[in-house]
């Protein structure tokens, strides 16, 4: 491999039947997810939103600390146990407003896991995990592309909810391994199984738990499990994808990481950002940073 790209790439979810990004501004987002519209907190947004009339079913307002807190408002009834959305009419999932102010997956994931199916294309039955995959739709996705999935997250109501969302999609005959467990622990776990795989996506916290109590600090606990995940690729697998949120760290950071554990593959690492178009003015908001390896 050649050094690594110093270009920039910025992966754009555009609005779509499961999600838009309505408006944004003054420390907020105005956004659709189905036919039910919810107003949250962006501190990145800092221009004036585009339209002065928000009329969102509810809104997260949050606490008084950095740490976290606050509650949902509802302006009109919002079903408690959620509601079914479907990404690219394929994978039905279950959207809920979950105390952590997100609803339940991560809309501006859709071109990571557009860019993994592309990538995996020919292949008749890839390997695939999912390391941190919450309620699955990235696993689901791929699944239904073809790949055989290991889906990994420390939550055991993460993992229910995925199964469910397999259910909703239709997809429970698919072969996917629903694994709960610390990330970490699997990955070095797979290696010394000597396993091997054609395809992984990372989108590991910035804090977290295992199952165990296992602690996860993404500065300290990343360099480890990315050098564990080279183990599990080799020179005929296609891709990796890494995703970080809400962290003071770069992208090209992430990108020489990559590269260091990477670069004797064929193939090239790319970085960037993930960003959401906003549908009234075509603004990008961006939402994450990301590394990926891919092939070719
Ligand atoms: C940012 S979310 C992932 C979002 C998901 N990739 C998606 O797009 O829907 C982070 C996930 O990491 C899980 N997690 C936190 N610490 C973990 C650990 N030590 N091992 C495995 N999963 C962990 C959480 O339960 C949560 O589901």
């Amino acid at each position: 491999m050649n050094g690594l790209s110093p270009n920039f790439v910025t992966l754009i979810s555009e609005p779509r039947t499961d999600y838009t990004l309505i408006d944004s501004g003054a420390g907020r987002k105005y956004e659709r997810y189905g036919d039910k519209s919810f107003i949250r907190p962006e501190p990145q947004a800092m221009w004036q939103p585009a339209l002065s009339d928000w009329d969102a079913d509810a809104e997260f307002i949050p606490g008084s600390d950095d740490e976290g807190g606050g509650r949902w408002y509802n302006h009109r009834p919002v079903p408690t146990d959620g509601w079914p959305l479907c990404w690219n009419d394929e994978v039905t999932f279950n959207a809920q407003c979950t105390p952590f102010r997100h609803l339940g997956f991560f809309p501006d994931m859709d071109p990571v896991w557009r860019w993994m199916r592309g990538k995996l294309t020919g292949l008749a039955e890839p390997d695939a995990m999912n390391l941190f995959g919450y309620t699955g739709v990235g696993t689901l996705a791929l699944s239904a592309v073809g790949a055989k999935m290991v889906h990994v997250d420390a939550s055991k109501k993460s993992v229910a909810q995925a199964r469910v969302n397999a259910e909703m999609s239709g997809m429970t005959d698919r072969p996917v391994r629903w694994i709960i467990d610390d990330a970490a622990k699997f990955a070095a776990r797979e290696v010394r199984r000597e396993r091997r795989y054609d395809a992984i996506l990372l989108d590991p916290p910035k804090y977290g738990r295992g199952p165990d109590g296992e602690i996860w600090r993404l500065e300290e606990d990343l360099p480890p499990l990315i050098a564990d995940c080279r183990r599990l690729i080799d020179a005929n697998s296609r891709c990796l994808f890494l995703t970080v949120y809400a962290v003071r760290m770069s992208a090209m950071a992430l990108g020489a990481l990559l590269k260091s554990h990477f670069g004797d593959l064929p193939g090239r690492v790319e970085f960037g950002e993930l960003a959401v178009r906003e549908q009234t003015r075509g603004l990008l908001l961006p939402t994450a940073i990301f590394a990926r390896w891919s092939q070719d």
